[in-house]
């Protein structure tokens, strides 16, 4: 339950941060246009410079008008270019013109109404275009049929005016379009109205009231867990981390990357914590499993770690070559042995202005003790302004003979043993590098078990080690695309990796599968989703995420 509500206050938290610096932009903006610059009325002729009624009045009876509308609410003349309009407001609200001098019906044609809108102007433009129009998003509730004169000038100004009345309707020009969207953006209404009353702003309420309580809820649980209390005492994972003991962690104790496992040994070891189910099977809690970033030290039980073989490793770049467009293949070597297993990782110290920063990579290859193979995928950067990524980037730009520091190995994501179950590999992209080194792995022992690896990709340049696993009959290799271009002669499975996987499970005898899985974090996701609703019990799948 926590976990759930740090991660929606985290969301909800951005949406909010969002919102707030929209408010602000449009908020400076405002202050700075004042509201005549928001107006779009830089050019409009002021109402009291219209020329007066009165003679006017003297000429027309509105004898027959009282006639035809007996029960009008209201009739009044006005001037509209010097000619005089009957405006009959009914009992209903509705407003009929007319013709004054003939009690016809009012009618504005395109001279006339470029005529009128010129008059409104007092601008150095001339008339661009004239459009016959039904409404316009431009003028909020104004949904009748009217001209649009365009006017070129240094505002771009649009005059609308009403068929029906001849009246002009509106003045807009480019301050009012950007005015509109600061408003949109500063009402949240993107309708166009300028209301502060509708579904999204009460939904903003709504989150911030969130945002609060569960900022209250995470304070409440600090505060009990002894957060700010200088003498409190230290998580397993702060604890080893001082003492220098080799533990992997990404989420720096947050509880979400899993890597910092260890084992509690004793009678009155505590409670697995909502971290914990979600990260650790079953079985693993029963073996006293738990994630030492989510248990404070005490003196009530043992703690194993898992990684006693782990050591600092100082490696040596042998050779690097891009192995796809994305994934770059690196070769370090080490002047001391390293003993580890297929399928485990090791973690890289990355420096980085002031601190250095963990990056986990597998190694790509069965075990050798001085040569490893890592795939490193390069992440670009995301957008302009913001920096690509920090771990990959380093690593790939290093060249042959530079150094980087790492401990390990780490990770427990490794070939079940003593069975004869088929061994079915899933992975995409990055992912191919602990189960490559799970297959090579498998297929050198005396007797391999039977071997089945899908591996899924966009495109065909990105199928990592291709050849090598189409080379080797002792293994069924099934690659899947995802994306495949028009220009691929590609006749193998298409789609998403999981779903093949799942079409040649279904009918397999559940009990004779190890199932093992690594890639991209949706791809990880939806695959061991698919595989429990498929039945396959948890304890018989192996995933590595690196805690992403
Ligand atoms: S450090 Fe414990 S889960 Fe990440």
């Amino acid at each position: 339950m926590i976990r759930f509500i740090q991660w929606l206050h985290r969301w909800v938290s951005l949406i909010l941060v969002i919102q707030v610096a929209l408010w602000l932009v449009s908020g400076f903006f405002f202050s700075i246009t004042g509201h005549h610059g928001m107006s779009g009325h830089q050019y409009m002729v002021s109402e009291n410079s219209k020329p007066p009624l009165k003679k006017l009045a003297t000429q027309v009876d509105f004898t027959e008008m009282y006639q035809r509308f007996p029960s009008a609410h209201l009739i009044e003349l006005v001037s509209v270019a010097g000619v005089g309009q009957y405006q009959v407001t009914l009992a209903d609200g509705n407003v009929l013109y007319f013709n004054a001098n003939t009690n016809e019906n009012w009618s504005t044609g395109e001279a006339l109404a470029t005529q009128l809108a010129l008059s409104s102007y007092n601008g150095p433009g001339h008339v661009e275009a004239v459009e016959r129009v039904m409404g316009s998003d431009e003028v909020n509730g104004w949904e009748a049929s009217g001209f649009r004169i365009d006017i070129k000038d240094d505002l771009n100004t649009r005059i609308y005016i009403d068929e029906a009345s001849s009246q002009v309707v509106e003045h807009r020009n480019t301050p009012w379009t950007i005015a509109d969207w600061a408003f949109r953006l500063h009402f949240m209404d993107y309708t166009g109205g300028r209301s502060f009353n509708h579904l999204l702003i009460w939904s903003a309420g709504l989150f911030a009231l969130w945002f609060s309580l569960s900022g209250l809820i995470l304070l409440g649980r600090n505060i009990t867990n002894g957060d700010f209390n200088p003498n409190r005492k230290k998580t397993w994972l702060e604890y080893f981390q001082q003492k220098g003991k080799p533990i992997a962690s990404s989420c720096g104790g947050g509880g979400t990357c899993g890597l910092c496992k260890v084992t509690l040994q004793g009678s009155d070891i505590p409670s697995p914590k909502a971290a914990e189910k979600a990260l650790l099977s079953a079985n693993e809690l029963d073996a006293g499993m738990r994630l030492s970033c989510q248990h404070r030290t005490s003196t009530n039980y043992e703690v194993k770690l898992h990684n006693e073989g782990v050591s600092d490793i100082a490696l040596t770049l042998d050779s690097k070559r891009q192995l796809t467009p994305s994934i770059m293949e690196l070769t370090f070597v080490s002047s001391e042995p390293v003993n580890y297993e297929a399928g485990q990782f090791m973690q890289f110290r990355i420096p980085h202005l002031n601190e250095i920063l963990s990056r986990h990579y597998s190694v790509a290859t069965r075990p050798h003790p001085t040569r490893f193979v890592f795939n490193v995928r390069q992440l670009p950067s995301p957008s302009e302004g913001v920096p690509p990524g920090i771990g990959s980037n380093y690593l790939c730009n290093l060249e042959p003979g530079a150094h980087v520091d790492a401990i390990g190995p780490f990770g427990d994501f490794q070939l079940t043993k003593q069975n004869n179950h088929t061994q079915v590999f899933i992975g995409g992209g990055a992912g191919i590098a602990p189960l490559r080194a799970l297959i090579q792995s498998e297929l050198a022992a005396d007797s391999p078990r039977r071997c089945i690896f899908f591996y899924g990709a966009r495109y065909e340049k990105e199928l990592c080690y291709r050849d090598e696993f189409e080379r080797d009959e002792r293994l069924n290799y099934i690659p899947v695309l995802s994306e495949v271009a028009k220009s691929d002669e590609w006749a193998g499975h298409t789609g998403f990796v999981h779903e093949t996987a799942m079409k040649w499970l279904a009918g397999k005898n559940k009990e004779t599968l190890d199932i093992y899985v690594c890639g991209p974090p949706p791809m990880l996701e939806a695959t061991l989703k698919s595989l429990a609703d498929f039945g396959i019990p948890r304890e018989r799948i192996k995933f590595d995420d690196f805690g992403i």
